[in-house]
């Protein structure tokens, strides 16, 4: 009748159990027969050795005999030109973005002319960008003295069979015949020619024999058995879309190897050889801490690997500068100079705590929260306004996570202060003995907050302004400060409506919600979309109530992205018309843009922690159009698992079962439709003042909300009184 995993088994079977007994009304909809099918999503490759899935055919060109050959394993494809020959071509698709490094099984070639014969490697994420050169190899991030190739990956393919790796370096001399070694690409282009810089080593002419090639894939093998957290619901394009962005993180959770990270000195022993979040499959392979703030939430809901975001968060603790300062990447040495990563570093080290509960880290790193929030950022507060003001202390030259050129009072910078001082006043509560530190960070995020309000708003469009041009606000206003602002409460509710509805009238494009509502900073912004910062505005969407908003904004951002080339994959920006917002060089797979996963999972499933490791939490449901939802949120004392029904909706009634670890207390929030709609737990009428269980509910917003805490599994029905347990 359904299908269910095995670890799952017990939860759905209970879950079967409580359902309303024969004869009740909802009995055949609100049923245990919805799909339990969600590894059919997972996009991860089935091993870590990859074959390719098919050749692009237009794309073959010049004497090759049995090109499929290189698909099946099973003969031989042969390549060969002579002078005057069309060069060979083949490319390759892997049918998806993909990491790691390409090997080609060769079964033996032969030289028409001295030197072995070449094939050269051109890699790309998309046909659009597929050329004789790389979308993106090592060599356009290196200083001109130390590029070895022009782009593309050279072999000197030898006369007897062997397997060739794409190793990082040159088979000849340190600078002749050389390999970029690792990429994140969907598309191989294999092409017979050799380059003259090259020589003596290599020749264009000749015959090359392939047997097959596969891909040894680097990134975090994320397959079914390896979700310790999932996603499901009524509607397959948001399941298919949360599962093609937790792929998106797996490729770019990889270990951080020198010879495959950014070369722009990011290389850094104390990361040597650790599970790492980096920030792009192809390109800028370096832990940003910025994009841990959506990237490791991603890691923690679906996998659970806290390691790759703990390595990144300890080591730039490490490396905090003596006036406070942490550095956002291990990028020039631990120096590029960021003024909001820093606190997207006090963010992440709060999400950590709240989705691990790993309060190791968190005591260790206490201290280097202290020293960032009351010295650093001291130095570059206004006295007179309680603003952080670029251009104060140091900050002159700091940009941000798109080098924006702004300056003075930023929004952005403000909100997302308020967010961090408000998050480390929880860790100090959390952790006690620090009630100082909570006091003083709490009563400095509402004198930031209330100056944002009174300096910052744009009554004449509803919305904050951007920031200052010299002395007076500049006439713009951005996605980030405005969406930050609801989610750090710095917008209250009657606020958070107003610049919501201000960005939907501005901002709305048909792939997204863009970054800015004109071109006063730079050209084009209007027309660019960050999924990275879009998450924040899908996220205050949902809190403010905006379901429908909210998911229309995530149908039209990973609408676009499944549809366009690579697919799957989540990208790094979009620009104007819906491309690839810095062409080739874009990234299309980058954890930043994954906000989907905690955005679904924390708001449409309902799910977020309010204590360390989920020791407390919140269920509340924000269902829009969806059905229902089901799902597991690991935490480390065993999974919380959660089943809802909106489907019943029109007749005022909603279903929910929750289980969670013992001794965990939930407040779950139920969507009621009015005041004296009943809500029973277990049965049990709770609405409407006392009961057996002392449950007291408490009605507002369209919500009941009551307290649950500890033992088991617990089923709200509102609307319904559940009938009797059934046994299957
Ligand atoms: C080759 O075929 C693909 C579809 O398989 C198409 O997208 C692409 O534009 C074609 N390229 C050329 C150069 O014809
Ligand atoms: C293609 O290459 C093969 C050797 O692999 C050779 O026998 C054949 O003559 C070549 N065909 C043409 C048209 O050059
Ligand atoms: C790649 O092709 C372009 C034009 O098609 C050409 O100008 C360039 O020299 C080629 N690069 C290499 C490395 O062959
Ligand atoms: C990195 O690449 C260089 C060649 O550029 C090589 O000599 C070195 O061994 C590589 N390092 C590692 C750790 O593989
Ligand atoms: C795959 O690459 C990793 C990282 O370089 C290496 O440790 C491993 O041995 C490789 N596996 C295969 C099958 O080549
Ligand atoms: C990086 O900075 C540290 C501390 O300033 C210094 O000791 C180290 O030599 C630098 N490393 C490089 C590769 O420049
Ligand atoms: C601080 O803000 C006030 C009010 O906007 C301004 O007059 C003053 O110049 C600012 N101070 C500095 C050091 O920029
Ligand atoms: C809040 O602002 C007032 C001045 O407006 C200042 O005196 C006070 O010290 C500030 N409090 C904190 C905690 O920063
Ligand atoms: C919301 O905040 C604005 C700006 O601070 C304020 O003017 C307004 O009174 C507040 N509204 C409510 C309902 O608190
Ligand atoms: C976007 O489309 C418009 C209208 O078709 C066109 O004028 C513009 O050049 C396009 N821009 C880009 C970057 O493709
Ligand atoms: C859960 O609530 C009970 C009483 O309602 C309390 O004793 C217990 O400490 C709470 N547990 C947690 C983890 O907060
Ligand atoms: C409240 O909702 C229930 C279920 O939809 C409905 O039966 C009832 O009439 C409603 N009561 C009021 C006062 O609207």
């Amino acid at each position: 009748m359904w299908r269910s995993s095995l670890f799952l088994a017990s939860f759905w079977g209970h879950l079967a159990r409580c359902y309303p007994a024969a004869g009740s009304s909802y009995q055949s909809t609100l049923g245990f027969e919805r799909p339990d099918d969600w590894q059919k999503y997972v996009q991860s490759p089935a091993k870590n050795v990859v074959s390719p899935l098919a050749i692009v055919s237009n794309y073959t060109q010049g004497n090759i005999t049995n090109v499929d050959g290189l698909l099946t394993g099973q003969s031989v494809t042969t390549l060969t030109r002579n002078s005057g020959d069309t060069i060979p071509t083949i490319v390759v698709d892997f049918g998806k973005n993909i990491v790691g490094f390409l090997s080609i099984q060769f079964d033996g070639a032969y030289n028409s002319t001295p030197g072995d014969p070449s094939v050269r490697l051109a890699f790309s994420e998309t046909l659009e960008y597929l050329t004789n050169v790389s979308d993106f190899s090592r060599s356009d991030n290196q200083p001109d003295g130390q590029k070895t190739t022009p782009g593309s990956d050279q072999i000197a393919v030898k006369s007897d069979p062997y397997t060739w790796t794409d190793t990082h370096g040159c088979e000849f001399e340190d600078t002749k015949v050389c390999a970029d070694g690792l990429h994140g690409f969907r598309y191989v282009k294999i092409y017979m020619d050799a380059l003259p810089t090259d020589a003596p080593y290599t020749a264009s002419y000749g015959s090359v024999s392939i047997s097959s090639m596969s891909l040894n894939f680097t990134g975090f093998l994320g397959t079914p058995d390896t979700f310790t957290g999932w996603f499901q619901s009524s509607d397959e394009q948001l399941n298919q879309w949360w599962y093609d962005s937790v792929y998106t993180n797996d490729v770019c959770t990889d270990t951080f190897r020198e010879n495959d990270t950014e070369p722009r000195g990011a290389y850094s022993p104390t990361l040597d050889g650790k599970l790492v979040l980096h920030d792009g499959a192809k390109r800028d392979r370096d832990p940003y801490v910025g994009d841990l703030a959506v990237s490791a939430l991603t890691s923690y809901l679906s996998h659970n690997v806290p390691l790759a975001a703990r390595n990144v968060l300890a080591d730039l603790g490490d490396h905090q500068r003596s006036d406070g300062w942490i550095p956002p990447a291990s990028i020039n040495n631990y120096t590029l100079p960021l003024l909001d990563y820093p606190l997207w570093w006090v963010v992440c080290s709060y999400d950590l705590y709240m989705y691990t509960g790993d309060t190791e880290y968190i005591t260790n790193y206490y201290p280097n929260i202290v020293k960032l929030l009351d010295t650093f950022y001291p130095s570059i507060t206004n006295t007179t306004t309680q603003l952080l003001q670029k251009g104060l202390g140091v900050s002159d030259g700091y940009g941000d996570y798109a080098f924006l050129p702004r300056t003075g009072t930023v929004t952005y910078y403000n909100v997302l202060y308020v967010l961090a001082l408000n998050h480390a006043a929880s860790i100090a509560t959390f952790l006690g003995g620090h009630d100082d530190d909570a006091y003083r960070w709490t009563a400095r995020a509402e004198n930031v907050s209330d100056a944002v309000n009174s300096n910052l708003f744009d009554t004449s469009v509803g919305a904050f302004w951007d920031g200052t041009c010299g002395s007076s606000p500049c006439a713009t206003h951005a996605q980030d400060g405005n969406s930050i602002g609801i989610r750090s409460g710095v917008a209250n509710q009657t606020t958070a409506i107003s610049v919501l509805s201000y960005l939907s009238k501005a901002m709305a494009r048909p792939y997204g919600n863009s970054f800015y509502d004109n071109e006063v900073l730079q050209e084009s912004f209007s027309q660019r979309v960050y999924a990275f910062i879009s998450y924040f505005e899908i996220d205050a969407r949902f809190k403010t109530g905006l379901a429908d908003s909210a998911l229309d904004q995530i149908r039209r951002m990973y609408g676009w992205m499944a549809a366009n080339e690579p697919g799957i994959t989540a990208w790094e920006g979009i620009g104007p018309n819906g491309s690839k917002y810095e062409g080739a060089f874009t990234s299309l797979a980058h954890g930043w843009s994954t906000g989907i996963v905690p955005a679904l999972t924390n708001n449409v499933l309902g799910v977020t922690p309010t204590g360390p490791g989920f020791s407390a939490y919140n269920i509340k449901p924000i269902p829009g159009d969806v059905q229902w939802a089901k799902g597991v949120i690991p935490t480390p004392k065993g999974p919380i698992k959660i089943y809802w029904d909106n489907s019943y909706k029109n007749q005022g009634v909603f279903f929910l079962t929750v289980s969670a670890p013992d001794g965990y207390n939930g407040t779950i929030s139920v969507p009621v439709t009015n005041a004296t709609v009943p809500v029973y737990v277990n049965s049990q009428l709770v609405s409407g003042g006392e009961n057996e269980r002392d449950i007291k509910v408490v009605l507002e917003g369209g919500y009941a909300s009551l307290l649950v805490s500890g033992v088991g599994e617990n089923t709200i029905t509102v609307g319904y009184q559940q009938g009797g347990k059934r046994d299957l």
